[in-house]
């Protein structure tokens, strides 16, 4: 739709493809409101154009992207403040130089800044387009005289429009300022990349109100302690939810980890009461994560529930069926969870082993270093099945872990796994046995 006459048509480009349609004369009766009908299409009609994608240069960024950078996409990258989104980008900006155009637009850094990262990532800084610019406007307007390929924001809460009152950051500003990003991006079939910050506090106010705006939304986790970085997909348009792309923050910048299957396990080589391996499942592989926990007699009331990487609600559900179907009598003590790497777990698959964690820490009794455990505890303290048991177990094989305590469905009739000794079990008490024995 364009409000007027056009010699070309601004999506396709064909020439002389704009019809005039007059809108009808308002009439202020009727349920339409004197609106006129809008054309209908039959879906098998609808021509699909096979989307075209570029390679970011990064496997991992591409991989949770869902095979690389959609022409035309809008991408938040959203993530504390530190975690590594700017020398992220600003990676993808040296390596998609090389055959497109690309413009780096900082509101938060000088261009003396960022040219002393690209020399710390031993980028090539020949052709790296960049702009120090904070005002929508101005960057629209220099888009259209540098025509790039892609743009990269960094950050839309730096961004301002001039008609609107608000400070920037603010979420009139941050959404309006997004909004005239992604008409652009749609119009001229740009693809552009959004930073935004998050708060600790969650940052509802922030980028999280462009999360419906944009087409893919990109979290970059990680613990400040720790060097490796998660990069996860929240949504996207093009691909898998919860895929999840994996980098370590080197002093040369971000270096992917293309099989980090191992490397959420902490390196002692001895675990201890509290300390249960798992195999989780986030996104298309496996992956070994070690889980931690902490119980110790409470001085409070209300002992303390605390969790870290793993959903608090969800602990506290599973604290209750431990207590009521297999007599773990845990009230009065303050339990702490740790997901170890700073990932964040949210598959059902690990409340067997957060049980088993928490179980082990309370009878101050160590699971073994080569036993690992995976499996959903429903409310009657049954052990239900989870989806890509066989692949989980080969994973576990792979890096020699003995014993698996895993839902007595997910036990493979037929394949061994090497030393892998597979226990099916059906309720939580069976678990705890199975780990007695
Ligand atoms: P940055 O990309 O500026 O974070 P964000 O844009 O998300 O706020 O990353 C900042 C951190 O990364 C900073 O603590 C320094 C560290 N860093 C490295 O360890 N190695 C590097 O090569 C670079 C460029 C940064
Ligand atoms: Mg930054």
């Amino acid at each position: 739709m364009s409000p007027k006459w056009a010699g070309q048509c601004a999506d396709c480009g064909a020439w002389n493809s704009l019809a005039e349609e007059s809108a009808a004369s308002p009439r202020r009766s009727g349920y339409a409101g004197g609106a006129s009908a809008a054309d209908v299409a039959d879906l098998a009609s609808v021509a699909i154009s096979e989307e075209a994608r570029l390679d970011t240069g990064l496997g991992e960024l591409n991989r949770v992207l869902g095979g690389g950078l959609v022409k035309g996409s809008v991408v938040l990258v959203g993530g504390d403040p530190g975690i590594g989104k700017s020398t992220l980008l600003l990676q993808v900006h040296a390596s998609l130089t090389a055959a497109s155009r690309v413009l780096y637009v900082s509101g938060e850094e000088s261009l003396g800044q960022i040219a002393q990262r690209a020399r710390r990532l031993a980028v090539d800084a020949h052709g790296l387009k960049c702009l120090a610019e904070t005002a929508v406007d101005r960057i629209l307007a220099t888009a259209v005289v540098e025509k790039p390929d892609v743009m990269i924001i960094d950050s839309i809460q730096t961004l301002w429009l001039a008609e609107l009152q608000s400070a920037p950051g603010s979420v009139s500003q941050v959404r309006e300022c997004a909004a005239r990003l992604v008409r652009y991006a749609k119009e001229q079939g740009v693809s552009v990349f959004l930073i935004g910050h998050v708060t600790k506090e969650g940052g509802i106010a922030g980028p999280r109100v462009l999360e419906h705006m944009v087409d893919a939304v990109l979290y970059f986790e990680g613990e400040s302690g720790s060097r490796f970085r998660i990069l996860r997909a929240l949504k996207n348009r093009f691909g898998a939810i919860n895929e999840l792309g994996v980098f370590a923050m080197t002093d040369r910048g971000l270096k992917e980890v293309p099989n980090p299957s191992a490397i959420f396990l902490s390196n002692q080589s001895e675990r201890g009461p509290g300390s249960t391996v798992m195999v989780t499942r986030e996104g298309t592989r496996p992956l070994l994560v070690e889980v931690q926990a902490l119980v110790d007699q409470s001085p409070l009331a209300n002992p303390r529930r605390v969790a870290v990487g793993y959903e608090p609600n969800r602990l506290a559900l599973l604290l209750a069926v431990a207590h009521r179907h297999a007599g773990v009598a845990i009230y009065d003590q303050d339990v702490f969870v740790n997901i170890v790497g700073g990932i964040r777990v949210s598959e059902t698959a690990a409340d067997l082993p957060v049980l088993l964690a928490v179980h082990s820490s309370f009878r101050n009794r160590a699971i073994g270093t080569h036993t690992l455990a995976f499996g959903e505890v429903g409310l009657s303290g049954e052990i239900r099945p989870i989806p890509n048991g066989e692949e989980r177990l080969r994973e576990a094989a792979q890096h020699g872990f003995k014993r698996a305590i895993v839902p007595a469905p997910n036990k493979p009739k037929k394949e061994r796994f090497g030393e892998l000794e597979v226990i099916g079990v059906q309720t939580l008490t069976q678990a705890l046995d199975a780990l007695q024995a």
